[in-house]
């Protein structure tokens, strides 16, 4: 468990002066004139940090790691990923188009989700990717189907819907008997039996994911249990079962103090089991974890207004560019760019600019003065928030640009009006 300081949500290049940040040796002032507001500012550094604290962590497991791309899908996040040795984890066919288009080897690719259609299922064999996860037994059957249709084989992991309930918000949680998510391991006979009768379809592993913002290292070796015994019944049974996937779902810090869940623990948490097994090979998929710390959002204030609260104070961006405070309460910390050492004049509330009440990034801030056409930069911003995005009120989306010792380049352009009549048929 690791308590954050501050300074710890921002990319590790952040330097504060008197009156402005720099990120990746770029001034946040210049950075938000240059592209204007709001601005999503990847940090190529604190990326790659990232990703080698995790390949590290786990190199002396032999565990495969995969990039969750649902965390943020734009070409050149996933391109660093890719080049950092990382698999890829998608969940639909875009972001299957997104993975090739970023050079995934098919091979290094895992497609997930609840719900696939016929044409990404279809997608997924064409592409001849490593492995589809089935989350249902009519997952695995339509699976099947389709490998014998076309004749090819296709490795299947059985996504499992285990009894632990981990303690977060109940909206990041995606196991325990009443999700959505996974196979009951009672019908794995079943599952077994599907996948015998002639078909092309194998099964080489077993998965969960118990959710997101998970702080106790101790459920992912609880979950490993499970896995473990549901891949030896299954191993037993006759299937060549050989990965225990135990997903993602680190937690970050948000917040000065918040608790995370560093790689290193989740590693010493599997250890035991990965050394007592060598038959199997495990394998983690984090999203957040590997790109949340790497951005921040630098946002331009409108109307300060008093409110018994505190300040409201408003900003050009919102639930649009971020929907996780709406959606459920994700709690955000923000700084003002140009006033760092000032001292707080009391708690704001930061509401975006949507027609929504609640549309409030950031709640009881303790923020210095802050006045009509400031910069505030929120951290943690670089997971579940550009992927989650909307067009909402006909507001064009926010560039995201990655910078690297003084050099910024853009990696996803604002859109335009012409981008939000696109898809309108007139
Ligand atoms: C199956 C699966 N794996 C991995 C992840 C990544 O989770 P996180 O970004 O919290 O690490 C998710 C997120 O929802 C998921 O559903």
């Amino acid at each position: 468990m690791h308590l954050h300081s501050a300074k710890d949500l921002f990319p590790v290049t952040s330097e504060w002066n008197e009156s402005d940040l720099r990120i990746g040796g770029c001034s946040v002032d210049e950075l938000a004139r240059e592209f204007d507001t709001p601005l999503y500012i990847y940090d190529e550094t604190t990326l790659r940090q990232q990703i080698r604290e995790i390949t590290a962590a786990f190199a002396p497991l032999r565990v495969r790691t995969s990039y969750s791309a649902k965390a943020c899908a734009i070409l050149q996040v996933l391109r660093v990923c890719r080049e950092e040795g990382l698999d890829l984890d998608v969940v639909s066919a875009g972001e299957l188009a997104a993975g090739m288009r970023a050079g995934f080897s098919p091979n290094q690719i895992h497609l997930h989700g609840n719900y696939k259609t016929d044409d990404e299922l279809e997608a997924a064999a064409r592409a001849e990717i490593h492995t589809v996860v089935a989350d249902s037994l009519h997952d695995l059957a339509r699976i099947a189907a389709l490998a014998n249709s076309r004749g090819t084989r296709v490795s299947v992991a059985l996504r499992l819907r285990l009894g632990l309930e981990p303690s977060t918000h109940p909206y990041l949680t995606t196991t325990g008997r009443s999700s959505k998510f996974g196979i009951d391991p009672e019908d794995l006979g079943q599952a077994a039996e599907l996948t015998f009768s002639g078909s092309t379809v194998v099964v080489t592993g077993v998965h969960a994911h118990l959710g997101s913002q998970i702080t106790d290292a101790g459920a992912y070796a609880e979950m490993a249990s499970e896995l473990l015994a549901a891949a030896t019944m299954l191993r037993d049974a006759g299937l060549p079962v050989r990965e225990i996937g135990v997903g993602g779902g680190w937690a970050v810090g948000y917040w000065p103090g918040d608790q995370s869940l560093a790689p290193r623990a989740v590693a010493q948490a599997l250890h035991a089991h990965t050394t007592a097994n060598p038959l199997f090979r495990f394998a983690v998929e984090p999203g957040r974890a590997i790109v949340a710390r790497s951005a921040v959002v630098v946002y331009r204030t409108g109307a300060v207004k008093p409110s018994p609260r505190g300040r409201l104070i408003a900003v050009d961006g919102g639930m649009g560019d971020n929907p996780r405070p709406a959606l459920y309460g994700a709690r955000y910390y923000c700084r003002a760019v140009a006033r760092p050492f000032e001292p707080s004049a009391g708690l704001a509330d930061v509401v975006g600019r949507y027609c929504e009440s609640g549309d409030v990034l950031a709640s009881r801030v303790p923020l210095p003065i802050v006045l009509p056409g400031d910069l505030l930069c929120t951290p943690v911003a670089g997971a579940y928030q550009l992927s989650m995005a909307s067009a909402y009120n006909l507001v064009p989306q926010p560039a995201a640009i990655m910078v690297q010792d003084g050099d910024a380049r853009i990696i996803s352009r604002r859109s335009t009006l012409d981008d939000l009549f696109a898809r309108d048929v007139d």
